[in-house]
């Protein structure tokens, strides 16, 4: 089929938005009609080049949500007509990963995926007869895309899509962080660096497990702001001096967690110091620079602290997304305060400059 799509024809060059082929699913393959898409900073990343593992050309875009429009031989666990959101963090149910609860991730698709094919090693994607590559296995700033049955959550059709589509990237990255990866405890006290989606979801994370005290530090008023509304307790504008400013607020201690979610390494040292003697945990969910490095003091470590790294939150995406979900249809969560743009697939480009202007948290494409 034909289909309009937003195409990364060179690094550091706007996408092309243009008719690409898309071929019928294979085997263990699913059509999907995307309904809204997120734009999250790792499309953003990969289209300026700074990604070592970037390729082109390559449909970019891997924060999705749609329909299931027709399925491949062998598809069992989604049939037409279902809501889902797409998972660039794949969830197969049958690798050494996936029996663990240990980890969410999943080895089965991962070289290919990696490189731009689905699992067969070819891709659905093609343009004048020549091959097109996926991105993140997801390729979702397209009206349809192919994809292997294990990287798409079936969620409830009560679930607005457009909110949907958050949590397959940014949304459940946070969440996840906070009640996966560092299992936060009721009465605990947490601060989050950073109020982009990902900082803001760990504050919500927080909230949810129950945390007494949530400290969310950020650059800007207005996204501190949001951070109140999601349950942050305090909020200050970050600086130099914000692990001493952390310390005393908790007796001098520092808090029982720690989140990072801005992607600098300062920062995420400043989360770590920030972290309690005895049982603190930092957990890292923002994505570094290629070849930068934190540093650690040793001393902080054999006093106790730890330091954890989380990838899409640590979440098992077929089981845990359709649970968040269903969390946010109860009330629990508000995710409205984080769509603050709506656009067109033709105004993709603009959704990449509202970001690097760090205006409002999320740009939705609405298809
Ligand atoms: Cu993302
Ligand atoms: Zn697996």
């Amino acid at each position: 089929m034909r289909m309009r799509a937003a195409v990364l024809e060179q690094f550091g060059q706007p996408l092309v938005v243009q008719e690409v082929e898309l071929a019928e699913p294979g085997p263990g393959e699913v059509l999907v009609r995307l309904v809204a898409c997120g734009v999250c900073h790792t499309d953003l990343y990969t289209a300026s080049g700074a990604d070592p593992s970037g390729y082109v050309p390559c449909v970019l875009g891997h924060e999705g949500a749609g329909v299931v429009e027709r399925v491949g031989e062998d598809v069992t666990l989604v049939r037409p007509g279902d809501h889902v959101v797409t998972l660039f963090s794949p969830q197969c149910g049958e690798c050494v990963h996936c029996r663990s609860p240990r980890t969410n991730l999943c080895l089965a698709i991962r070289e290919q995926q990696n490189r731009g094919y689905l699992p067969d090693g070819t891709t659905r994607l093609s343009r004048a007869g020549e091959p097109l590559r996926h991105f993140m296995g997801t390729s979702t700033f397209a009206e349809y895309t192919v994809m292997p049955q294990i990287a798409l959550a079936k969620i409830s059709p009560e679930a607005p899509l457009e909110g949907a589509a958050l949590f397959a990237c940014g949304l459940s990255t946070g969440l996840g962080a906070a009640l996966r990866t560092a299992k936060v405890e009721p009465g605990s006290t947490c601060v989050v660096f950073g109020a982009g989606m990902v900082g803001l979801g760990a504050v919500a994370g927080c909230r949810l497990a129950g945390a007494e005290r949530i400290v969310c530090v950020d650059l800007s008023q207005e996204r501190l702001r949001l951070a109140s509304g999601q349950g942050a307790t305090d909020t200050f504008v970050g600086g130099e001096d914000a692990v001493q400013r952390i310390l005393d607020m908790t007796g001098g201690f520092g808090a029982d967690y720690t989140f990072e979610a801005t992607g600098n390494v300062h920062v995420m040292r400043q989360a770590v110091e920030a972290a309690r003697m005895g049982w603190g945990l930092a957990t890292m969910c923002g994505v570094a620079g290629k070849g930068e490095t934190l540093d650690v003091i040793p001393r902080w470590l054999i006093q106790g602290r730890r330091i954890a790294g989380s990838s899409f939150g640590g979440l098992k995406g077929r089981e845990d997304v359709p649970a968040l979900i269903d969390r946010w249809i109860a009330g629990e969560l508000d995710v409205d305060p984080f769509v603050s743009h709506r656009i067109s697939l033709e105004d993709v480009n603009r959704g990449f400059e509202l970001m690097e202007a760090q205006d409002g948290i999320r740009s939705v494409i609405a298809f």
